[in-house]
């Protein structure tokens, strides 16, 4: 048996977590919205909500109201059987986000998340560890279940060996219909700026302002971090599919395939896939960076609540 499969199930203490309406209306300029998206940039409009992916911030922010130092890495605690990554190798493989139930537009103290390791796979290029993200209220009330998955390259286990084990399934995307034009495409030009306002959410990793540390990892300068890209694509799901609603976004998941540069322009194609679950549709997408010509994020998938388009 690999000594990788005694993490599985490992548990690090909840860390709290709180915020603030303003931290809601940051998130919505970091991932891009514009001056009329309403209801997720003005703090009066009747249906003021939290745009329905702002938990991923949340284990970055924690419950800080200031900047976090990023100069010492981040260490983490040892968890039984993994061996120690280099913080320097780490990079955001994928990311999931399901609503459970609507977040309030602020916290009050008493919220946590809960971080478990879901799933581990080692292959001949490093290890990725799949990490659940569980937001939960003061009395324990789950609100959000995330997974995040990290790739930490060069990474091996001792012996290394091929391992793959996982507890939590997350829903796969289904590949687009070939040959199937897109129900919808989003085109948007990211701002040069953009990277030094979606850091204000949290993730001031300094990858993201300071140029010298691209270059040297080969990227040739700054780069977006991949989840103000995300962002970007769950407000073309959103807007597309639902015209705004907040609470039409049930569940959001991609892959991170290569790296946005701030100022790049990107475009998010979106086929309805067909009934999902709860009277939600699924959607499949795929961001692509017309700039470099890369995709961005790949294997997308959405359970959106569509409203009819009469009502738009
Ligand atoms: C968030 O929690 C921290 C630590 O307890 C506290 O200093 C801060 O005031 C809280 N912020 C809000 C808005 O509740
Ligand atoms: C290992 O897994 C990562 C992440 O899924 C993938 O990018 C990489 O190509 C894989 N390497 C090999 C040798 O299979």
């Amino acid at each position: 048996m690999s000594e990788l499969s005694k993490a599985i199930g490992f548990q690090h203490e909840p860390s709290p977590v709180n915020w603030t309406k303003r931290d809601l209306l940051l998130y919505a300029v970091g991932i891009g919205a514009k001056k009329e998206d309403f209801p997720f940039v003005y703090e009066l409009h009747k249906s003021f909500a939290p745009f329905p992916t702002y938990p991923v911030v949340l284990s970055l922010k924690g419950d800080s109201q200031d900047v976090t130092d990023f100069s010492k890495g981040f260490a983490g605690e040892p968890i039984p059987g993994l061996p120690k990554f280099d913080p320097n190798r780490v990079v955001h493989g994928s990311m999931s986000i399901e609503v459970l139930k609507p977040l309030p537009v602020e916290s009050g103290p008493g919220w946590s998340l809960k971080k478990t390791i879901a799933g581990v796979h080692e292959n001949k290029s490093g290890i990725i560890c799949d990490v659940e993200l569980l937001l939960v209220d003061p009395s324990g009330v789950p609100y959000t279940r995330m997974i995040s998955s990290s790739f930490n390259l060069g990474a091996k286990s001792n012996p290394p060996q091929k391992f793959s084990k996982s507890t939590s399934s997350s829903p796969a995307a289904k590949p687009p219909p070939k040959g199937v034009n897109p129900n919808y495409i989003v085109t948007e030009t990211t701002s040069e700026e953009q990277a030094i306002l979606y850091r204000l959410s949290g993730d001031y990793n300094p990858t993201h302002i300071d140029p010298s540390i691209g270059k040297k990892m080969g990227f040739g300068g700054v780069i977006l971090h991949g989840l103000a890209t995300y962002g970007f694509a769950a407000r073309a799901v959103l807007e597309r599919l639902a015209g705004n609603d907040p609470n039409a976004l049930k569940y959001f998941a991609c892959r991170f395939t290569s790296p946005v540069k701030p100022g790049d322009t990107i475009e998010t194609s979106i086929w309805e896939m067909g009934p999902g679950p709860d009277g939600t549709t699924e959607v499949s997408f795929v961001t692509k960076d017309l700039t470099s010509g890369k995709i961005v994020l790949g294997g997308g998938i959405a359970y959106v609540r569509t409203v009819a388009k009469s009502r738009l």
